[in-house]
């Protein structure tokens, strides 16, 4: 089959590689109709990670069921499923309360595991023509029957209850508050997230014209840090008040408004200093224990300045991590088909899996409205 191959920094290429097999009774093997790239696979494609070349990228996965192992009980060929992005065994400690990104079964040695992703375990992506799902009855969730809904269904495997997890770790109310930072994918589901659930005001900060305007489109208010420190806006228009709760959908690789260079701890920074005392900060934007692109020797080693002080005095509390997908892939979807939720109006381009090495270029320097691309085989 074709699959798109890591080959080294800035280069990823189609190569030709063998089918997955069936390894495991448990397992399916999946004939991929969409699959998504991620900000998350940048990190990689950058050569920010120590991801090895011939990795196949793609962990954004859904398509219809081809092959069935002889344990799986729930699956059929010819069944359309998406997958979350974690690869998760569903009965040990952690899968038992919910938190499938930290399963302790699929990685041995770390607590988690997903497909086409460095340190996540050996699981192969989906950016290729066939994907083996592994524990399938409990990884694969099933869809309606057809074509309808693809590009809003493919979300399912990761920004979608990505955004709502960041929404979910600060308890968002009806009618609080929430500052976003990033209007990537991530943050624009996290603000239409917030909007789902009945927020008074969401403010979404970040510098990229297009991706303001998809969130100002859905009834968030944009706020372009290029402009001038993003804090003070948001308080400006607030009567010098704060907001109640705050999502950094940013990550490490944050850039510093006043230097325009990456500053990793910046964002976190603005959110201590826009929520207000008591309020909460979901953080699924990305940190890493070592970065050797960092600028700085402590944030090399994933040590961030911050005012921890000020955090507490104002008793924020934080949530962090990868998104949990199978806590909310279910009702997500349920939103999709009732026609209440339509998070498809994030993608901007649908490209041949052929074509994935121009995507990508194009995706990581953020041009041409590349905002969320889907590949298809
Ligand atoms: N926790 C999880 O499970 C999970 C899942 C998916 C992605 N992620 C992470 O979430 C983050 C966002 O993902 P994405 O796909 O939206 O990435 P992305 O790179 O497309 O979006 C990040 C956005 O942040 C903006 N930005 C940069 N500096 C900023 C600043 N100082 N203030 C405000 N905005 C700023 C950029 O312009 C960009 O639009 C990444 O770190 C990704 O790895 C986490
Ligand atoms: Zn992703
Ligand atoms: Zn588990």
């Amino acid at each position: 089959m074709r699959a798109i191959v890591y080959k080294g920094p800035f280069q990823v290429a189609v190569e030709q590689v063998s089918d997955p097999k069936i390894q495991h009774p448990n397992d399916v093997i999946v004939r991929i109709t969409s699959s998504a790239i991620c900000g998350s696979d940048l990190h990689m494609y950058e050569g920010r990670t120590a991801a090895q070349p011939g990795l196949i990228f793609g962990h954004e996965n859904m398509g219809i069921v081809e092959e069935v192992g002889s344990g799986v009980t729930t699956l059929h060929k010819g069944d359309r499923v998406v997958m979350p992005f974690n690869v998760a065994c569903g009965f040990c400690e952690n899968c038992e309360r919910g938190f499938t990104a930290f399963c302790l079964t699929v990685n041995p040695g770390f607590a988690g595991g997903a497909y086409g992703y460095v340190a996540m375990g050996p699981y192969p992506g989906g950016q290729a023509e066939l994907l083996r799902v592994p524990y399938a009855d409990f990884n694969a969730l099933k869809l309606p029957p057809g074509t309808e809904h693809e590009e809003d269904f493919v979300l399912l495997a990761d920004i979608f209850p990505t955004g709502y997890h960041g929404t979910e770790l600060v308890q968002l109310s009806p009618g609080e508050s929430i500052a976003i930072f990033g209007a990537g994918p991530v943050g624009a589901m996290a603000a239409y997230s917030a909007l789902i659930r009945g927020a008074a005001e969401v403010y979404v900060v970040d510098r990229v014209p297009e991706r303001l305007q998809k969130v100002k489109d859905i009834g968030a208010t944009p706020i372009d840090f290029s402009k001038g420190d993003p804090v003070q806006q948001i308080r400006d228009m607030r009567g010098g008040d704060g907001v109640d709760k705050g999502v950094d959908a940013v990550g490490y690789q944050a850039v510093d408004p006043n230097k325009n260079t990456e500053q990793p701890s910046v964002v976190l920074e603005s959110l201590i200093q826009i929520v207000n005392a008591t309020g909460m900060l979901g953080i699924p934007g990305l940190y890493v224990p070592t970065d050797p692109g960092a600028p700085d020797p402590n944030s090399k080693q994933g040590k961030l300045l911050i005012s921890f002080g000020k955090l507490f005095e104002k008793g924020l509390r934080l949530g962090t991590g990868q998104c949990d997908v199978k806590r909310y892939n279910r009702f997500l979807r349920d939103l999709i088909i009732a026609g209440k939720a339509k998070p498809s109006f994030i993608v901007s381009n649908e490209v041949l899996l052929n074509d994935a090495p121009m995507a990508y270029e194009k995706f990581d320097k953020r041009i041409e409205g590349y905002t969320k691309v889907i590949l298809k085989p």
